[in-house]
């Protein structure tokens, strides 16, 4: 079952040509130059948290090294550096959350998250989760050997440590910011496993913007690190 989810994710992505991945990377090199000028280059150690700003605001994920710290490690690099412009980078699947999630096991679908992707990222974030942390209400991951992630807007227990959870949510972005990322109009594809997922006909492009501890609201973590 894991597999096939596992799959269905990555299907939906092929399937529907997701891969603006070459131009991206192109449009990356023309405007270095000009995004280097914009801005200084912040120390990636210092980079607490990482902001996707899009015109609906910041949903702001606050990295935990502890999870996955070659992911934050990253993230953080592409959000400090001259590739925080992100060309390409969208969020392009908004699936709500079914009435009646996880009564008597149902989980979808829609499969309650919000997904999106850097086609512009140099290096391909590598399966990483020791602890086998499950993607939670409020909590990032990568999908392995992608450049793509997803914000659970539900606790997804159902897979399991099968994705690179590397951040939280800052509560009040999942509030004002990921509730109202549109879900429609969208496109249903079926994949081999009879696995239907909802693709958004209008992505939602992103920039990225590193925020030092300071500049984020201190808060207990949502999540111990614990499954
Ligand atoms: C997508 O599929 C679901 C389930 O089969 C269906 O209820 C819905 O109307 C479909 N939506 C679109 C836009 O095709
Ligand atoms: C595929 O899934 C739909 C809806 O979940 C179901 O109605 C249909 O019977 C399934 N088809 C196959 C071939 O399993």
């Amino acid at each position: 079952m894991m597999r096939a989810f596992d799959l269905a994710l990555f299907v939906g992505l092929a399937s529907l040509g997701f891969c603006a991945g070459d131009l991206a990377r192109q449009d990356a090199f023309i405007t270095y130059s000009e995004v280097s000028r914009m801005k200084n280059e912040r120390n990636i150690a210092t980079v607490a948290a990482v902001s996707l700003v899009s015109t609906y605001g910041q949903i702001r994920l606050r990295l935990r090294r502890d999870w996955a710290p070659q992911a934050c490690e990253a993230i953080a690099a592409m959000a400090a550096g001259p590739l925080r412009a992100c060309n390409g980078c969208s969020l392009y699947r908004h699936e709500p959350v079914p009435q009646n999630w996880g009564v008597s096991g149902f989980n979808g679908p829609p499969y309650a998250l919000l997904q999106g992707g850097m086609p512009g990222m140099t290096n391909k974030v590598k399966m990483e989760n020791p602890k086998m942390l499950p993607v939670l209400w409020g909590t990032a991951a990568f999908i392995a050997d992608t450049s793509d992630f997803f914000i659970g807007t539900a606790d997804h227990r159902e897979w399991g440590g099968a994705f690179t959870v590397f951040a939280e949510v800052l509560p009040e972005d999942m509030a004002a910011v990921v509730s109202r990322i549109p879900v429609e109009p969208y496109r249903n594809s079926t994949d081999t496993f009879n696995i239907t997922t909802r693709w958004l006909i209008q992505p939602i492009p992103f920039t990225l913007e590193s925020l030092r501890l300071d500049e984020i609201p201190t808060a207990a973590p949502l999540h111990e690190a614990s499954s």
